[in-house]
């Protein structure tokens, strides 16, 4: 029989991470220090499985994360996250009822049946809807009528929304009660979707159905979009990550708020994350450099105790005392990363991190003995990286990789015929000024000595997120394969790695070429 196992002879050369990382305990080693040896395979890139789960209710569909950083994620990096599978953390860099109204913005994109969906009243005029769908930033235009008793009175359809009948009242224009098509919500039965898509095939060029009550009250909105998109995904290898309501899932970063006597100003935070569970937030991050101080202790417990069901992240920490620290405090997944990320000086400006593999390896450790999870923060450059941290690791969170797509914050910007997006680091000094100084543990005071850790820089515009994450996860499913890992447990549990030289480094790149087009 041929040989499908290990050989004895490879051993001394490629060995698992127990073995290898204590060997090499005098150096810190990242990405690039290492490559993964290939084990005997029986399994194809493409039947590889990405899920997995960070936390009792957290559940994604690939390992990937977008950071909460005010150039990467905000409600339309997250949606297009979570549509392919991943997690986007909304920065809070910005007023907290903002942040507020982002959460609401991913949780009500395409989820079948709409439960709130926005109405109006017949007394308003359209004016007054044109300016809402301007503030509010909405993707539609035609809106349930209600009564002052949320009784349904009509549809007013899109094609009445515009400027010229903005002085008509939204009585005159919408399209009666007799006229309009529902459904009781009693006959929506466990999957709505499938009953909707019989709807919208017996009904030819009806896009929207409302779902009333036995009082004729409106209790939801089921359009024909919505329904042929969950139709389609529910074909797609890589499932958007849905909650148990199937919408869409988001997380929130938040602030260790302090009030003016320095002590955790609880009342606000309370409020705040409160307001982030009711419009349905799946995670909230307490994000900071140095995770494992007193104040983020202190910050996590209240959570905690606050919130006994939701799934909290917390961070950044580069050693195991700080993983068991976070993890006894409440936190389900740990932020690793101190100095690794590519807008960082932190290692320059305060001579403190650790290279990514090393610290991943001994918080993974500590991560195993508390239950809980590791999430590999920065630094991370390629989807080799991804691989590679994803041996020791359940998800990573990458803000650079994003930055220039079409989704992240901020506008295009053209210098000699290229196209760039900005990105600049939570501890660059734009950024504190603009409110995330405490997370660097400083005043936002700008009259104050300051040392910025991060750096304000630009990315090459590089489209949109579905094409970057296309890229990566194919590199992602090529790494597995090559292990024979067919999920990520198995990843973590086969990996065995070996050191590279600087002249294996430069053997790893396309080298004595010319090269006519990039890999990506
Ligand atoms: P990247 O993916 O290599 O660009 O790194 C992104 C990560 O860097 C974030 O998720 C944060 O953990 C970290 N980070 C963000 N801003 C700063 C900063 O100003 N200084 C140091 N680290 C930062």
């Amino acid at each position: 029989m041929a040989a499908t196992r290990n050989s004895g002879f490879d051993d001394p050369f490629y060995q698992p991470a127990d073995k290898f990382f204590p060997a090499n305990n005098n150096i810190g080693l990242t990405f690039d220090d290492i490559t993964l040896a290939t084990l005997y395979s029986e399994i194809l890139p493409r039947d590889t499985q990405l899920d997995t789960t960070l936390a009792d209710g957290l559940h994604l569909n690939i390992p990937v994360i977008s950071s909460d950083m005010d150039t990467v994620t905000e409600s339309r990096m997250a949606i297009a996250m979570a549509l392919n599978g991943g997690l986007g953390l909304i920065h809070y860099n910005l007023p907290e009822r903002e942040q507020l109204s982002q959460v609401s913005r991913v949780k009500n994109h395409v989820h079948g049946l709409i439960q709130e969906p926005i109405q109006v009243s017949p007394d308003q005029f359209i004016g007054d809807v044109l300016a809402m769908i301007e503030q509010k930033k909405f993707g539609f235009s035609t809106f349930p009528v209600v009564d002052e008793k949320g009784k349904l009175v009509g549809l007013l359809p899109g094609h009445v929304v515009k400027p010229r009948y903005a002085k008509r009242k939204i009585s005159e224009a919408l399209q009666p009660r007799a006229q309009v098509h529902t459904i009781n919500q009693k006959e929506l039965s466990k999957d709505p979707i499938a009953r909707a898509d019989k709807f919208f095939t017996e009904h030819l060029g009806i896009h929207k159905l409302l779902v009333v009550d036995d009082k004729d009250h409106l209790r939801g909105l089921i359009t024909l979009n919505d329904v042929e998109h969950i139709t389609q995904e529910r074909a797609a290898q890589f499932k958007p990550a849905r909650d148990s309501h199937f919408r869409l899932v988001c997380g929130a970063a938040v602030s260790a708020t302090r009030n003016a006597f320095g002590e955790l100003d609880k009342k606000r935070i309370l409020e705040h994350v409160g307001g982030l569970v009711e419009r349905g937030v799946d995670v909230v991050a307490v994000s900071t450099a140095h995770g494992h101080t007193k104040g983020v202790g202190d910050m996590v417990r209240v959570l905690r105790d606050a919130f006994p069901k939701l799934p909290l992240i917390a961070g950044n920490v580069t050693s195991a005392a700080g993983v068991e620290f976070l993890a006894d405090c409440g936190a389900d997944a740990i932020k690793v990363g101190q100095g690794p990320g590519s807008i960082c000086t932190t290692r320059i400006v305060a001579g403190v991190g650790i290279p990514q593999m090393t610290a991943l390896y001994v918080c993974a450790r500590a991560a195993a003995k508390k239950k809980v999870t590791i999430l590999a923060d920065g630094g991370i450059t390629k989807s080799g990286d991804i691989v590679k941290a994803l041996t020791l690791s359940e998800a990573v969170i990458c803000g650079g990789i994003f930055a220039g797509c079409n989704e992240a914050p901020g506008d295009v910007v053209e210098i000699s015929g290229k196209l760039y997006k900005q990105y600049r680091g939570m501890g660059s000094f734009a950024a504190m000024k603009a409110g995330s100084a405490a997370r660097y543990g400083h005043d936002k005071n700008p009259a104050q000595k300051v040392a910025p850790e991060g750096v304000e820089a630009l990315k090459e515009a590089c489209g949109s997120v579905d094409r970057v994450l296309a890229q990566l996860i194919g590199g992602i499913q090529s790494g597995m394969g090559y292990l024979g890992a067919a999920n990520l447990a198995q990843l973590r549990g086969k990996a065995r790695y070996i050191r590279v030289s600087p002249a294996g480094m430069r053997e790893a790149a396309p080298h004595d070429v010319v090269e006519l087009k990039t890999g990506n």
